[in-house]
């Protein structure tokens, strides 16, 4: 099989992100990758242009949420969109992009996994000592969205600017086969969520980069804190997932043994089968 490859519907034809607008050099060419296409971004600030490295006319180019993205077949849907994006006290930025080598589905799914936050992260979204995941709930929305409700976990350092250990709320949504959206309890308005949401980019079937979203209150919290403490939180899910093998996503559920902390990997799994996705996936075999 060519490493560049034309995937399933679903994945071709909606939009990718593949880089961010903030660390793009104006004048230079950036190099990237999708699902194993080599692709080039280039231009000058207002005018960025991406298209195929080896030559045709330019691809599709929309700037939103400060990421550049593009689409190699024809857009079926619109970009993905958050209406709290229009509060005005609300940071809206691109929080980092970060290589990762394993599939953009296995991204996704350490990003609903709960059970790890006391061991990877420790000190920061988890602590040893609170390593039990509360049931929570799962299901595939009227809008087939892959949502998990109700999480809850004791928290340290649940942001930037939390100063103590916090019951954190969470709720989780998979709009996309490669977007996946978190809702939790903002530090200081306890009453009120931040959005954190990671766009992956699959490069190949084993290789990808995370574009990481942030939605979050201005109250009291500094937009490059808040950069960091993503880049953190990212850096720490990337050296446990480069060891993860095999790098694509099974889709079978009898290929990883289920617990109840899985039951959100395990719809999102079933959901991805169900949708036909096979991109840097091990399909179910019957
Ligand atoms: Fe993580």
């Amino acid at each position: 099989m060519s490493l560049a490859t034309r995937p399933e519907s679903i994945l071709w034809d909606d939009w990718h992100a593949v880089a961010q607008v903030e660390t793009f050099n104006y004048g230079e060419r950036f190099e990237t990758a999708l699902f194993g296409h080599p692709l080039v971004v280039t231009g000058e600030p207002g005018n960025i242009a991406v298209a195929y490295a080896g030559g045709g006319p330019p691809l599709p180019v929309e700037i939103k949420y400060g990421l550049v993205w593009t689409c190699l077949g024809e857009p079926t849907r619109e970009i993905i969109d958050f209406p709290e994006a229009a509060e005005p006290d609300r940071y809206v930025f691109a929080a980092g992009s970060l290589g990762i080598w394993t599939s953009g589905l296995r991204l996704v799914e350490n990003f609903l996994d709960l059970a790890h936050f006391p061991y990877v992260h420790t000190g920061y979204l988890g602590t040893e000592a609170f390593t039990e995941v509360f049931p929570y709930n799962v299901r595939v929305s009227d809008d087939d969205e892959v949502c998990v409700t109700d999480c809850r976990f004791e928290q340290p350092k649940a942001s930037a600017i939390a100063a103590n250990s916090i019951d954190v709320k969470y709720g989780f949504r998979v709009m996309r086969p490669y977007t996946v959206v978190l809702e939790k309890t903002n530090a200081v308005q306890t009453h009120r969520t931040d959005t954190i949401a990671i766009t992956v980019q699959p490069v190949s079937e084993e290789q990808c980069v995370g574009h990481c979203l942030a939605l979050t209150l201005k109250d009291g919290d500094p937009d490059e804190t808040c950069r960091w403490y993503q880049r953190l939180i990212t850096g720490q899910d990337k050296a446990i997932l480069e060891n993860q093998m095999p790098r694509r996503l099974p889709l079978d559920p009898r290929a990883e043994l289920p617990v109840r902390a899985d039951l959100s990997g395990t719809t999102y799994r079933r959901w991805l089968a169900d949708h036909g996705v096979r991109y840097g996936a091990i399909p179910v075999t019957r």
